[in-house]
């Protein structure tokens, strides 16, 4: 799934050098950032004319403090490729204005022309960047409250819970589905049931995601675990079958 992703991802810069990329953090993406590293230290791809757009970053956590995702970032990819910081772009959680600085980000991503290929991971309730289930959904970049179980599931990265940043910006759903391509990255039996439900459940904002199913270009790459219980896929996979251990969809 890594590979295919980083194929995905390497092909569209082959094809536009300037291609704007949309970014993810978190552990999903991990695995995809190393083989970009490795394609572009073996020259198989340069970042060098592209452009990317980060989907979020908590508020009130210095830059440099080790979970920021500007430093999940420099530490993951951005030391390690030829992408210029100039054109790495995340928004910035500590701007004094922070209804300014989303307005900035959106502005930022449009005179860049749009995402090509946007990468996204989905949170266990259905999130999307930090757009989190509820009655409503933002369209532009804007302020999140963080859902419990989202800070819950990021206590593993801080010392403690106290320690997760309460508020995030992220860019909505709206600047989402504007990408031109989107890429649903996803892995581990955990993820089985939103998977399901962003993908072949009602359309509605108690799970984010399932706007996908919306776009017209939305490509979905899960490992076997996440697969499981899509019931469009195969009978197979939910037991005795005979495809490959790796399986990518
Ligand atoms: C990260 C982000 C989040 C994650 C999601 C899944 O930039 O926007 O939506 O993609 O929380 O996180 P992992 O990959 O850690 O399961």
């Amino acid at each position: 799934m890594d590979e295919a992703c980083a194929d995905l991802i390497g092909g569209m810069i082959r094809i536009k050098p300037r291609a704007v990329l949309g970014l993810a953090t978190g552990g999903t993406p991990l695995g995809v950032y190393r083989r970009l590293i490795d394609d572009c230290k073996s020259g198989l791809v340069s970042f060098r004319h592209a452009t990317s757009f980060n989907l979020d970053e908590y508020v009130g956590l210095p830059e440099d403090h080790p979970e920021s995702y500007h430093a999940y970032m420099r530490r993951n990819l951005f030391d390690h490729i030829d992408l210029p910081l100039s054109r790495a772009h995340l928004p910035n959680g500590n701007a004094a204005d922070l209804e300014a600085e989303c307005r900035r980000y959106d502005a930022l991503i449009e005179e860049a022309g749009g995402i090509d290929l946007q990468l996204l991971g989905i949170g266990h309730n259905g999130h999307i960047g930090f757009n989190e289930p509820g009655r409503e959904l933002s369209t532009g970049t804007h302020v999140v409250e963080l859902a419990e179980a989202t800070r819950q599931a990021n206590a593993r990265f801080f010392n403690s819970i106290d320690e997760v940043p309460k508020r995030a910006i992220t860019m909505g759903v709206g600047t989402i589905l504007k990408a031109r391509t989107i890429a649903l990255i996803a892995k581990g039996e955990d993820k089985a049931d939103i998977v399901r439900r962003a993908l072949e459940g009602p359309i509605t904002t108690d799970c984010p995601a399932s706007l996908l199913q919306t776009h017209p270009q939305l490509i979905v790459l899960l490992d076997r675990g996440a697969a499981a219980k899509l019931s469009r896929l195969s009978p197979d996979l939910s037991g005795g079958s005979t495809l490959p251990e790796e399986r990518t969809v």
